[in-house]
């Protein structure tokens, strides 16, 4: 018997003890209220949806490979039993945990696919709307590793004909108005014939470093290897009004514009619903950079995806 045929389990041991340890995603309430962080990706981790009280964080694991995506419902309500709904985000489990169930737009949604022994790909998307201000922090990591986001309060620069009945949320125009143009399908299904809109062109002037349509460019995702990630909700809205210091997540002065330019829009609004699939073609792309399939086993989309690079 060589020592080779000890070397080898024991290579492997190691090796497979190194990508079990995947990647700790920390979740930080910065908001003045709770909020119920949601969690949808393969495979699931421990909670699928959880409170956060105001000023908490929590830590969960992540394995290699692990894709899905977060966010964060807010004004939930659930009785001594567990049962119960939220005012945004909601993924109508009527429980805490969401058990496999996607938000309801509008929802600030933070994507994420896992390398397993190379790059991770992550971005935070505005495709199926706004509720609240969240950034992605990568600690420790090797590679590009910026922080994304949108820390901007796209409710209060919110146009009417995107608002929310209760106004605490804004919709993506997709989902506002459900029209190809909007939503890129049909006739409007690729990149070159699905521009940005003046809606989608509001969101990416206030959080330039967000996804704000289907086929936004890829300058919306980033990369990062080995690193753990935070996910900040609210961050600092204060302090980046005042000094503005990270100008890259939100700009004040320029989206204040944008809205007033919309304000002389004329818009024909139709409410119609339209099942929002941005975010899966987000994860899309991410996948077929990575050369494999992403199982999607509870969105209902059909379109095929091109990506693009400039
Ligand atoms: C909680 O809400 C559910 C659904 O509305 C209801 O069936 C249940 O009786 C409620 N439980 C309590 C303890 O209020
Ligand atoms: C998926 O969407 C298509 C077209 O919108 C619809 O006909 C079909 O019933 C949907 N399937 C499910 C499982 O929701």
């Amino acid at each position: 018997m060589g020592l080779s045929s000890f070397m080898i389990p024991g290579l492997l041991v190691l090796f497979i003890s190194k990508g079990v340890s995947g990647v700790t995603f920390t979740f930080v309430n910065k908001c003045d209220f709770t909020v119920w962080p949601g969690i949808l990706g393969t495979p699931s981790l421990d909670t699928t949806g959880f409170e956060l009280t105001k000023g908490g964080s929590r830590s969960f694991q992540a394995p290699p490979g692990w894709s899905g995506r977060f966010w964060g419902r807010s004004g939930c309500h659930f009785n001594q039993s567990g049962h119960g709904s939220c005012s945004t985000a909601d993924c109508n489990s009527g429980q805490v945990e969401c058990h496999g169930a996607a938000a309801t737009p509008p929802a600030t949604l933070a994507e994420f696919t896992l390398g397993s022994g190379t790059q991770d790909f992550y971005d935070v998307s505005l495709v199926d709307g706004f509720n609240l201000p969240m950034i992605v922090d990568s600690n420790g990591g090797s590679g590009p590793c910026r922080s994304t986001g949108c820390a901007a309060d796209l409710i209060r620069q919110c146009p009417n004909e995107l608002r929310v009945g209760n106004g605490d949320a804004c919709k993506s125009a997709c989902g506002a108005f459900g029209s190809p143009q909007y939503c890129c399908y049909g006739a409007y299904s690729s990149p070159s014939t699905c521009p940005p809109s003046m809606y989608s062109q509001m969101f990416k002037s206030a959080c330039p470093k967000s996804y704000s349509y289907a086929y936004d460019d890829a300058t919306s995702t980033f990369t990062c290897s080995g690193a753990d990630y935070t996910v900040t909700f609210c961050p600092s809205i204060s302090s980046q009004k005042s000094s503005d210091n990270s100008p890259a997540l939100g700009s004040e002065s320029e989206s204040t514009t944008a809205t007033a330019t919309l304000a002389n829009l004329a818009t024909g609004g139709s409410t119609r619903k339209h099942p929002s699939c941005g975010g899966l073609v987000t994860q899309l792309a991410l996948s077929l950079l990575l050369l494999f399939l992403y199982h999607s086993h509870s969105y209902n989309c059909s379109l095929s995806v091109t990506f693009h690079e400039d």
